[in-house]
């Protein structure tokens, strides 16, 4: 008996939360790095088919991260990094497509297998993400700088109750497609959108004061004390274009930017519907 009394004050306590974001939408990004379990995948999906379910218009950008990496070294092609970003080729730049299009088609149909409606879309379709190509120390080949978002066809599937998954391609006035970073394609389309959150799920706990220290989150960090950390390399690798992620949102009227450990069982629930929050808020 007991025990189902505290079930219902659990879903009580839900309630301002649902009031609050309810109509509202939330952008989520689900990294490379946190998609590598096939666990953590089911609880994050799940926890967008219950937001979805209580009236919260959740958006999905995904990335592909250690899948191109395997699917570039199955054919054969090294993986080069120039200035953190990937070098892409031509033939590169196929793989990386064929990949994401493939994880977006799995989301996808797992969305749709635990009872919500979700649509993918590539960053290319309807110019959702218009690009020029990005310069770097030396040519980086396919990789884009996004210039502009369309974001209507994103608006008119959350209108009708539609999860949007995105995977973060781009295209440029060409019409040839180019890599982005997901992050910043998340981040450019929660502040062209206007969302009440933008979450970016990844592998570690938030940003950490020392990485090799779990121990050391950073539970909330002003913008402007970002830089000096990125200056002392705290916040280094994968984690810069998180962090200038969640200011590019921010700065676009974004109410929260949050950076959370995906592989926490329903973090984004927990992040959402509790007070207490997890993970490492950011904030202006
Ligand atoms: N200060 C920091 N706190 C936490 N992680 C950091 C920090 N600096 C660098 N990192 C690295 O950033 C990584 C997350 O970025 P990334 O590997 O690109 O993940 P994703 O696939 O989710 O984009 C972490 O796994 C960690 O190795
Ligand atoms: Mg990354």
């Amino acid at each position: 008996m007991h025990e189902i009394v505290e079930k219902a004050s659990v879903l009580i306590e839900a309630l301002p939360y649902i009031k609050k974001f309810r109509g509202k939408e939330i952008l989520i990004k689900y990294g490379g790095a946190a998609m590598c379990s096939e666990e953590i995948r089911e609880n994050v999906l799940q926890d967008l088919v219950f937001m979805n379910y209580v009236g919260i218009k959740p958006i999905l950008i995904h990335g592909g991260g250690n899948a191109i990496t395997n699917n570039l070294k199955k054919k054969g092609i090294q993986t080069r990094f120039v200035d953190g970003l990937r070098v892409t080729d031509k033939a590169s730049m196929e793989v990386v497509v064929e990949t994401l299009a493939e994880i977006n088609k799995g989301i996808v149909h797992d969305i749709n297998k635990f009872g919500a409606r979700a649509i993918g879309l590539s960053g290319h379709d309807a110019d959702i993400l218009s690009v020029v190509k990005r310069q770097a120390s030396e040519d980086v080949g396919y990789v884009g700088q996004i210039t502009s978002v369309n974001i209507q066809p994103i608006k008119e599937l959350t209108e009708f109750n539609i999860i949007p998954v995105i995977y973060g391609v781009g295209i440029d006035q060409a019409g040839e497609t180019y890599n982005v970073n997901a992050d910043d394609a998340a981040a450019k389309i929660a502040a062209a959108m206007g969302v009440q959150k933008l979450m970016i799920l990844t592998n570690v706990k938030g940003i950490l004061r020392d990485p090799a220290d779990e121990g050391s989150l950073i539970s909330s960090l002003r913008v402007s004390e970002v830089q000096s950390l990125i200056d002392q390399k705290v916040i280094s690798g994968g984690m810069i274009p998180k962090v200038g992620a969640c200011i590019t949102a921010l700065n676009g009227e974004v109410k929260k930017a949050h950076i959370v450990d995906g592989r926490i069982k329903h973090s984004l629930l927990l992040e959402i519907f509790t007070d207490q929050g997890i993970g490492t808020e950011i904030f202006l």
